[in-house]
C-alpha cells in the first residue's frame, strides 16, 4: 500500500480549465515557436516579445479557474498524513497557479510561476501579479527593468531539484498526470522512480512518449481519472488504519 506519493502535472492536468497545453497539434505554443519565446536566447533577443508573451499567459490566469482535478489533489494534500511513514509531494511542470488555489501546499513549481518576478539586478524574487513589459522597478533594490518572468526557460536549471529527487528516491508510489514525456529532467522521473522501488502510474488522455516506462497507464481526461484515484488512495488508506 502506498505511504510516500510523488505526483507530477503537467499542462494536461490545467486543459480542462481552458488554459492551453503547450504542444498543440501545430506543435506551437499559442501561437509561437517554444525557440521564441521560452529560451534565455530569445529573451536576449527581443525581451519584449518575451515579455509581453508571459504578460498575456499571466493575466489569462484571471479568466481560468481550477478543475476537478486540481481540486482532488489539493484534497489529496489535506488529508494525506504527514510523518516518518508517509509523505506526499506534488511536482508541477505549470506556471499557472491552480494547484495552489485549489488549496494545494505541498507542492513545488519545478519550471517556475507566471505569479512571480525575478530581478536579474539583485537576484530577489518578488509576488508580481501585474505586466513586466512596462520596466517596472524592483520592489527589493528599486533597479528599473531588471525583472523577467520568473520561469524556468530552455537550457536552464530546474528549481528544487534536490528536493525532488529526495522524494522520488523515498517514493512507493509515482504519479505522472497529464504531461508528454517531452521534457527533462521532469520526462526521467518514472525511472528514478522505479529504480527506487515505486509502483508507478501513468494518468493522460493519449499515450505518452513515456507511457511504456510506467507499470500501469490510465487513459482519459484528468478531471475524471484524478478524482477516483485520489477516492482510491484516501479509502484504501483509511481501511487499513
Ligand atoms: P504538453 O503540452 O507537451 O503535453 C500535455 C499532455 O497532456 C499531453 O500528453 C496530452 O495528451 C495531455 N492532456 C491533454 N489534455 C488532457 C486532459 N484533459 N487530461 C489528461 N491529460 C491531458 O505539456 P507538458 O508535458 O506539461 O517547459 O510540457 C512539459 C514542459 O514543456 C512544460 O513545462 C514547458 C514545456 O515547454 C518549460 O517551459 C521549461
Amino acid at each position: 500500500m502506498a505511504k510516500r506519493i510523488v505526483i507530477l502535472t503537467g499542462a494536461g492536468v490545467s486543459a480542462e480549465s481552458g488554459v492551453p497545453t503547450f504542444r498543440g497539434p501545430d506543435g506551437l505554443w499559442e501561437g509561437h515557436r517554444v525557440e521564441d519565446v521560452a529560451t534565455p536566447q530569445a529573451f536576449d533577443r527581443d525581451p519584449r516579445l518575451v515579455q509581453s508573451f508571459y504578460d498575456q499567459r499571466r493575466a489569462a490566469l484571471a479568466g481560468v479557474q481550477p478543475n476537478p482535478a486540481h481540486h482532488a489533489l489539493a484534497r489529496l494534500d489535506s488529508a494525506w498524513p504527514h510523518g516518518k511513514d508517509h509523505d506526499l509531494l506534488l511536482v508541477t511542470q505549470n506556471v499557472d497557479d491552480l494547484h495552489e488555489r485549489a488549496g494545494s501546499r505541498r507542492m513545488l513549481h519545478m519550471h517556475g510561476d507566471l505569479k512571480s518576478a525575478w530581478c536579474l539586478a539583485c537576484d530577489s524574487r518578488t509576488p508580481w501579479t501585474g505586466p513586466l513589459l512596462d520596466a517596472p522597478v524592483c520592489p527589493v533594490c528599486n533597479a528599473r527593468g531588471h525583472l523577467r518572468p520568473d520561469i524556468v526557460w530552455f537550457g536552464e536549471m530546474p528549481y528544487h531539484m534536490a528536493r525532488i529527487d529526495r522524494a522520488l528516491a523515498r517514493a512507493d508510489l509515482f504519479v505522472s498526470i497529464g504531461t508528454s514525456g517531452n521534457v527533462y529532467p521532469a520526462a526521467g522521473f518514472v525511472d528514478l522512480a522505479r529504480k527506487a522501488g515505486a509502483d508507478t502510474l501513468e494518468l493522460n488522455l493519449d499515450q505518452s512518449m513515456a507511457s511504456d516506462r510506467f507499470a500501469q497507464s490510465r487513459l482519459g481526461p484528468a478531471g475524471t481519472l484524478v478524482p477516483a484515484l485520489v477516492d482510491d488512495l484516501l479509502g484504501t488508506e483509511s481501511s487499513a488504519r
